[in-house]
């Protein structure tokens, strides 16, 4: 009888005091991981997560399976492994995305998602079974312990076939070891059209996280507003209103998990006194759509805010920077505490942070841990004064048991069986690069009226760059590359791809590419001012660039430069920087062009060698010599001999004594900065071999806004 009741005690004991535990495992912190454009896996710091979402596997348009690019491949079939070695415990979701395809992205940059293979695939039994086998197959071969489906503009004929496939994919997904299964939704479930199947959603899904960001983005609107913002004193538009529309819905906050978004987006203001929410705006800053990863933002504030610091607004729930003309809203790390405790106050599951490369040495990933460990300390000391108890019933109890001959079956732990990890991948799925526009060589052969003379903009290192007009009228350039590439095609695709996720104002963008019948050509913005030599070694047209423009092109190019080496994705080394690689746009505003070639072609590079007569002039104190007596930079905060002062300390012989490119950008900001007297020049470009090998080996990783985000239209 004593027994019994101890043996009830102690269970009850155990089961109470598993609760306990298992609460606390349930704060969801997971995060995004870009597949094949972020720094490698093995620097993810799994420790800081539950769970790790490896993103995007999209759904085949035409057989509606499970499809990974052949270049992702290789990413998703090592993710589970990899996060794992540092932290055991941590869960892995696969990713899947809109299932859009290469040409979603028209010529000029219009993006335009394309929903329809989702609709398609829900609407349909057969291809819904196609999805469902695939997915949950390829998910178990990679060791993955969920499935996670990014869809954020169902209407309400998908919402209802979503329910049913909700439905369908939870009894695929139950069979052992059993799938947790996510959805990324809009941060409200009423905006606009959007419509969700809540009552199948509450039943089958383990939890929907929230796309509470890029609400407002300032290639889409023409006044300022705030994009991550959780309150919003004069509009519907923030996450508190729609968390508050979920709730309403019937969705329950314990299946609720806030999305925390690890970018922000720069505004250009019409007025730079005018540096509030709602004032007027041009368009977009610092990058093409305005968007910066946390840890450029913070590089950004560091080398150009001249002191300033951003603020943090507690109305909106939001850092602001403001720098002239240039309008900063993002999560920093206040936004990142105040809403988690936001998500803790209204007992929602968790948060997922989006996305992990943005973080700036996991400054944002550690804030978003601390009001948790306020959690954690509660329930360390639960534990330290129950777990002594429990040891002392524990033991009287099995003292008694001993003494009584009786055994006490203890409760073994459910037998998690490990899913297969086999890396040897059963399916090939083929994909192209994505985000940009694949080109047939008939369209390209009609569009440059078949590469006629007339057509031809010049002559490149690479080949013959011709202009070429879209039947729409939409103008590109295109560069028929007439060097043999050092990889094969694949590689080719994937390196060009790679190419047009590097997306600056001061870089030219990559808009698609063409590699039918062995052509290997690439499709370019058209640029009809053409390129910076045309101008420079003109004995007319040099005229029409005055110091003012000049210093705001070499502002532009070190801009550009800095971006490819510091604060990239990848950091790519140019290699071949001259003035015909510098092209103007109508404002006289410079882009890069040619840049990611280096990885694409082998070429030896003759360095010019005015290097040396500037130096020797320099040396001889008459570099005005040098200079074009045209220059005037009397009114001008950029002086002419400081801007040569520092061009020559970037061509000395030794690439240990060159700066780098974040203090070149400083020397040309600030006049007061004294400049070192620059060595040596350099004759050949042998001596870059090796500093491009030790830099290139740091991959260093600075991500802005994934180009797909983007795909994912605000409200
Ligand atoms: C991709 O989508 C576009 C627009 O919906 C369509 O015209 C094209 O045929 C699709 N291409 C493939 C390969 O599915
Ligand atoms: C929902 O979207 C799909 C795909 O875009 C379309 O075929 C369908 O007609 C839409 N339904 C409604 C009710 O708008
Ligand atoms: C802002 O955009 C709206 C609609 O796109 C347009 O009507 C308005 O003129 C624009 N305002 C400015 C200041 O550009
Ligand atoms: C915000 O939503 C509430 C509740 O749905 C509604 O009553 C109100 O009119 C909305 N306000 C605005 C500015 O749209
Ligand atoms: C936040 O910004 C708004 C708009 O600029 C301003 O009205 C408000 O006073 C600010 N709130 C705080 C707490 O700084």
């Amino acid at each position: 009888m004593a027994t019994k009741s101890i043996r009830v005690l102690f269970f009850i004991f155990l089961s109470s005091f598993q609760l306990e535990f298992s609460d606390a495992q349930t704060w969801i912190k997971a995060g995004y991981w870009l597949a094949g454009r972020e720094f490698p896996l093995s620097d993810i710091n799994s420790a800081l997560f539950t769970h790790l979402i490896c993103a995007f596997a999209e759904v085949d348009s035409s057989t509606y399976q499970l499809s990974i690019s052949s270049a992702n491949q290789q990413y998703f079939s090592i993710f589970a492994n990899s996060v794992r070695r540092k932290n055991p415990s941590i869960k892995t979701l696969l990713s899947i995305w809109n299932g859009q395809n290469s040409t979603y992205q028209s010529i000029l940059g219009n993006k335009n998602i394309n929903p329809s293979v989702l609709s398609s695939m829900v609407g349909d039994s057969s291809h819904r079974k196609s999805f469902i086998e695939s997915s949950v197959r390829t998910a178990r071969l990679y060791g993955f312990q969920g499935i996670d489906l990014f869809w954020l503009w169902p209407n309400s004929t998908d919402s209802n076939n979503l329910g049913i496939l909700l439905d369908e994919w939870k009894a695929s997904a139950s069979d052992q070891p059993e799938l947790t299964l996510s959805m990324a939704v809009r941060y409200s479930p009423t905006h606009e059209t959007v419509s969700y199947p809540i009552d199948s959603m509450k039943k089958n899904l383990n939890w929907a996280h929230l796309v509470a960001y890029d609400y407002h983005m300032p290639s889409k609107e023409n006044v300022t507003g705030i994009h991550a913002a959780l309150y919003n004193p004069s509009s519907n538009i923030s996450t508190d209103f729609g968390i508050r529309e979920w709730l309403r819905r019937g969705f329950p906050a314990n299946k609720l998990v806030l999305g925390l978004p690890f970018h922000g987006y720069a505004w250009t203001l019409v007025n730079p006194n005018d540096n509030n929410v709602g004032v007027r705006a041009s368009g977009p800053g610092i990058t093409i759509d305005g968007s910066m990863g946390y840890k450029f933002i913070r590089a950004y504030i560091q080398n150009y805010g001249y002191g300033a610091a951003p603020v943090y607004n507690a109305s909106y729930v939001v850092n602001l920077f403001t720098s002239g003309a240039t309008w900063i809203n993002f999560d920093g790390v206040e936004t990142i505490k105040a809403k988690i405790s936001y998500a803790k106050e209204k007992n929602l599951l968790g948060y997922k942070a989006f996305q992990l490369s943005n973080d700036d040495n996991w400054a944002l990933s550690r804030a978003a841990q601390i009001e948790e460990n306020n959690d954690n300390d509660k329930q360390r000391l639960l534990l330290l004064i129950l777990l002594p108890i429990a040891l002392v019933l524990i033991l009287i109890a099995s003292l008694i048991c001993y003494f009584r001959r009786t055994a006490i079956k203890s409760k073994g732990r459910r037998n998690l069986r490990t899913p297969g990890t086999s890396t040897q991948a059963a399916e090939y799925f083929d994909s192209d690069a994505p985000n940009l526009q694949v080109f047939s060589f008939s369209d390209i052969k009609a569009a440059t009226n078949n590469f006629s003379s007339a057509n031809k903009l010049g002559e490149g290192g690479f080949g013959p760059v011709y202009k070429g007009k879209l039947p729409r009228g939409q103008e590109f350039a295109v560069k028929r590359l007439s060097a043999t590439s050092t990889q094969g095609l694949e590689e080719f695709k994937n390196e060009v791809s790679l190419t047009a996720r590097l997306q600056h104002v001061n870089l030219l963008r990559v808009l698609g590419y063409c590699t039918e019948r062995d052509e290997n050509m690439l499709i370019y913005e058209y640029l009809p001012n053409k390129s910076l030599d045309l101008y420079l070694f003109d004995p007319i047209r040099r005229y029409v660039l005055d110091w003012q423009k000049r210093v705001n092109i070499i502002e532009g190019v070190t801009q550009g430069l800095l971006y490819l080496q510091e604060y990239s994705n990848f950091r790519v080394i140019h290699r071949d920087l001259k003035a015909s690689n510098i092209l103007l746009d109508n404002e006289l505003n410079p882009k890069i062009s040619d840049f990611g070639m280096a990885k694409l072609f082998r070429k030896d590079v003759d360095e010019a060698n005015t290097g040396r007569i500037a130096f020797e002039q320099w040396k001889d104190s008459k570099g005005k010599e040098f200079i074009d007596p045209s220059l005037d930079d009397s009114s001008s905060p950029c002086k002419l001999l400081n801007c040569m002062q520092v061009a020559l300390l970037c061509v000395q012989e030794n690439p240990e004594d060159r700066p780098s490119m974040l203090e070149v950008s400083s020397m040309l900001k600030d006049d007061s900065m004294a400049i070192a007297a620059p060595k040596r020049p350099a004759f050949s470009a042998k001596g870059d071999e090796n500093a491009e090998t030790s830099s290139t080996s740091r991959q260093e990783i600075y991500s802005f806004n994934d180009p797909e985000l983007s795909q994912l239209e605000p409200r």
